[in-house]
């Protein structure tokens, strides 16, 4: 047997490629500032640019003067404030749901809600390409689970037509970390419409939500589909509100039972109060006019980005909508990835490279967010930048 200094090496040294971790200094929304250079920031969830937004941070300083720092407790004992409350009605009510449930975070929410939803009555069906959080979540749930890509949902369509007596699960998200816009949520929601008793129908649109849609509601609006053709929606306060958390909004009686029984919720030490005064202040933002501008000049930039591509000839992943704000430039193989990382890096720009095995091992990509903050002479900088690496 292997002593556990050997057993460490072993998986240490077989690891493919060694994540960079690079610790930023402090924080602009355009730049990241790390040993006092400012690299053009392409890697942000902030997609409104607004994390460091005067009213986000005011509200989260007088949260602290009120509550102190920590929450002190899980939600069902000395955990919850009035402004978790608060927070909770002003998503529901802004996203047009009955109810919603934060998490510490999406992650969280994601790895504990599915062992509550399901039974041995329950299949749970899921796009390949979802977040490791909801895999881990639908593991641990120990439900019978399959994946499919769009090629095989008419597939997932007709067997689950062949098992009325079960009741199914289907879970995608609204725009994918790693791929972009989802392209079929239109079936989905027809299919669900026709199987409203056996189907629950779950989105996370975590990149979609505050994100996308002239109101912010997300990827369904902007492809011009109604929330309330799903039952779940899932999201995340960590990227375009700016924050941190997660939360889930549904029908009353779906969210309390998740309040009454979801692992991560009641074992779990609340959200600090003043991080969800923030977000108060955060989601007021992004639901009125502010966030509008903010949302229409990201589309800007998206469609600025996607011009340059195409002028420049840069094989973005044409995923056909082009709404996201993540674009992503596909090879076959991690040396050209690395190579494109490291001239960029050279010329004061960070893009995110991402490898196995958080995508396939034959498709490592540059994966590029796109913000509110970026400026069109950054995106020039950016296209420009990546054709030289490309062809030299
Ligand atoms: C689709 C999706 N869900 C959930 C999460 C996790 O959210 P959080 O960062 O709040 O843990 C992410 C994070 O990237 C995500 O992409």
């Amino acid at each position: 047997m292997h002593s556990w200094n050997e057993w460490f090496k072993t998986k240490y040294n077989a690891l493919d490629t060694l994540k960079l971790r690079i610790a930023r200094d402090k924080y602009h929304s355009r730049f990241f500032i790390h040993d006092n250079i400012n690299y053009l920031n392409f890697i942000s969830n902030d997609y409104l640019g607004i994390a460091k937004h005067e009213n986000l941070v005011d509200a989260l300083k007088s949260g602290v003067d009120q509550h102190g720092v920590g929450s002190t407790g899980a939600p069902n004992l000395s955990g919850l404030s009035v402004e978790h409350e608060t927070l909770s009605a002003q998503l529901a009510s802004w996203l047009g749901f009955e109810s919603c449930l934060l998490f510490n975070t999406g992650f969280q929410l994601n790895s504990s809600i599915f062992s509550q939803l399901t039974d041995e009555n329950t299949i749970v069906w899921f796009d390949r390409r979802c977040h490791a959080s909801h895999i881990d979540g639908i593991r641990l749930s120990q439900v019978k689970f399959y994946s499919f890509s769009d090629n095989t949902l008419n597939n997932v369509f007709k067997r689950i037509n062949a098992l009325p007596e079960k009741r199914h699960i289907i879970l995608t998200e609204g725009t994918f970390s790693m791929d972009g816009t989802c392209l079929y949520l239109d079936k989905l929601l027809k299919f669900k419409s026709e199987n409203p008793n056996n189907v629950l129908l779950i989105v996370d649109d975590a990149h979609g939500i505050g994100t996308l849609g002239s109101n912010g509601y997300g990827t369904l609006e902007q492809l011009g589909l109604p929330l309330s053709g799903i039952d779940i929606l899932i999201g995340t306060l960590g990227k375009a509100i700016a924050t941190f958390g997660g939360f889930v909004c549904s029908k009353y009686n779906i969210i309390d039972y998740l309040k009454q029984t979801a692992r991560g919720v009641i074992f779990s030490t609340n959200i600090p109060p003043a991080i969800a005064s923030s977000s108060i202040a955060s989601v007021a933002l992004v639901a009125t006019d502010t966030g509008t501008k903010l949302r229409y000049t990201l589309t800007q930039n998206i469609n600025y980005f996607l011009e340059l591509c195409s002028q420049y000839n840069l094989p973005v992943y044409n995923n056909t909508l082009n709404i996201s704000p993540i674009q992503l430039l596909i090879f076959d193989n991690e040396d050209t990835t690395t190579h494109i990382f490291n001239e960029l890096r050279t010329k004061h720009i960070r893009v995110g490279k991402i490898s196995y095995p958080t995508v396939k091992k034959n498709a490592p990509r540059i994966r590029i967010s796109l913000t509110a903050a970026n400026t069109r002479a950054d995106i020039e900088t950016l296209c420009e930048a990546l054709a030289k690496a490309i062809t030299c």
